[in-house]
């Protein structure tokens, strides 16, 4: 559990660490290859670990040492991801279509249920289905066989990250060409393309919703950095929009929260960008927003919650509604039990603030509610205990530390 002494104001320099979303599919992508590859600016977190144990369980070498993953699959032992190793994470989704693509066989355990809402994977497999893979679901286990993957002109029906990574990375591999329409366009996607083409995948993506991928064989291994998380650098930012906060986040890429940087001013927020550093001085009057989450560019999904809490502060109504995920409100209801006012209807949340937090035992359902409820114990009165704070490691390296770094009194204790 975290234990939070609020009422602390924030005030300093923040590191941003390598981005989890985009670091999981790339260490997926090492099954394209029986080369050694080095992925640096690796963030130590859960969903990591996860993924490197279920690597290894199919025949990697890896060894991961401060931020720098060194791999190397040279032989497939098995082909099945059982659900010991993937519980806790749905990244393992991630390895279906790399598997599929250098095996021929796949057998991996169905992405756990998830508490921010029905995550589906139907774009994954019919897109596989139409790559010539045989593809059913049975006793827990997406179960795909395929002997030669093949190229397709494929449209997705919806916007899917993980979707889209997972049709990359197998076309990577297919005979002949692929035409991937509707493709997710988030910076994790481009950071992948960039690690591909490294491998010397021919890909061509002109910044909008289309990817081509000419298939081949023989891809290299090669070193790679993993581009900034802008999701962990949001939740700073959104920290430093409080009260009496003065936060600069360093190490980021402020063209990936662009939409949070304007959210913030149109806030009353003050922002001020300098090259990869970002000062925000808090405000000690926030406006309300309506803020909305969209696929990238729009405001990210996984920022909801922490701009919920910041929102409490604002005064008059607030709305934010959630577009992406059907049940990611889970944190107003944690929110409320500290003082918060939201009520939420269908998928829009309305917040009426200011009110004051006061700190309680709150449970964290699931990562980005949980960062929520940190924010909220920080700026609240008294102590905040968070419960099931294991949903917080699975994607913040070092939270507590970097908080700490600020001048937040905050500390992790065994539950
Ligand atoms: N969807 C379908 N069918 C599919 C795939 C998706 O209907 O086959 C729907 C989903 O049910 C959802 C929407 O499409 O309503 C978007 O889902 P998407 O597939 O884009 O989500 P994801 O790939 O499973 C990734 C991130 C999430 C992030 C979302 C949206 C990774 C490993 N996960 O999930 O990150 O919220 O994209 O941006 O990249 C997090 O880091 O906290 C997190 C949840």
């Amino acid at each position: 559990m975290i234990r939070i002494q609020g009422g602390r104001p924030l005030h300093g320099s923040v590191a941003v660490s390598g981005a989890k979303n985009a670091a999981l599919p790339e260490l997926a992508s090492v099954l394209l290859s029986d080369r050694s590859f080095k992925i640096r600016n690796v963030p130590d977190v859960a969903d990591i670990r996860v993924m490197l144990r279920a690597l290894e369980g199919l025949g990697a070498e890896a060894d991961f040492n401060e931020g720098d993953v060194e791999i190397r699959i040279p032989g497939i032992n098995t082909c099945s991801v059982p659900p010991e190793i993937v519980r806790t994470s749905r990244a393992s989704i991630l390895l279906l279509g790399p598997l599929l693509a250098r095996t021929g066989e796949a057998r991996v355990s169905l992405p756990g249920g998830c508490p921010i809402g029905d995550r589906k994977f139907d774009f994954h497999l019919e897109g596989l289905r139409r790559m010539g893979a045989r593809i059913r679901v049975e006793d827990d286990f997406i179960v795909g066989r395929a002997p030669r993957l093949r190229g397709i002109d494929y449209t997705f029906p919806g916007v899917s990250v993980t979707g889209t990574e997972n049709l990359l990375m197998a076309a990577c591999l297919a005979e002949g060409e692929t035409i991937l329409r509707g493709c997710a366009r988030e910076p994790e996607i481009g950071d992948l393309i960039s690690l591909l083409r490294g491998m010397g995948a021919q890909i061509v993506s002109e910044g909008n919703d289309v990817i081509r991928v000419q298939g081949g064989s023989g891809l290299a291994g090669i070193t790679h950095r993993v581009i900034p998380d802008r999701i962990e650098m949001g939740t700073y930012l959104i920290a430093g929009g409080f009260p009496g906060n003065d936060v600069t986040v360093e190490g980021g890429d402020p063209d990936a929260v662009t939409i949070l940087i304007s959210a913030l001013r149109e806030s009353g927020i003050r922002v001020e960008s300098n090259g990869n550093a970002i000062r925000v001085h808090g405000a000690d009057r926030i406006l309300p927003l309506n803020v909305e989450t969209e696929p990238f560019p729009g405001f990210p999904t996984d920022l909801q919650a922490q701009m919920t809490t910041l929102l409490t502060q604002a005064e008059g109504e607030s709305r934010i509604k959630e577009n992406i995920f059907d049940n990611r409100f889970q944190h107003t209801v944690e929110l409320g039990r500290m003082g918060a006012s939201i009520c939420v209807d269908g998928d829009t949340a309305c917040i009426n603030g200011p009110t004051p937090l006061r700190g309680c035992p709150i449970h964290a359902t699931d990562l980005r509610a949980s960062a929520a409820l940190v924010l909220g114990g920080l700026i609240a009165s008294g102590e905040t205990v968070v419960r099931n704070a294991d949903q917080l490691f699975r994607g913040y390296e070092n939270l507590p530390e970097k908080l700490r770094g600020l001048g937040a009194q905050i500390r992790v204790e065994k539950e």
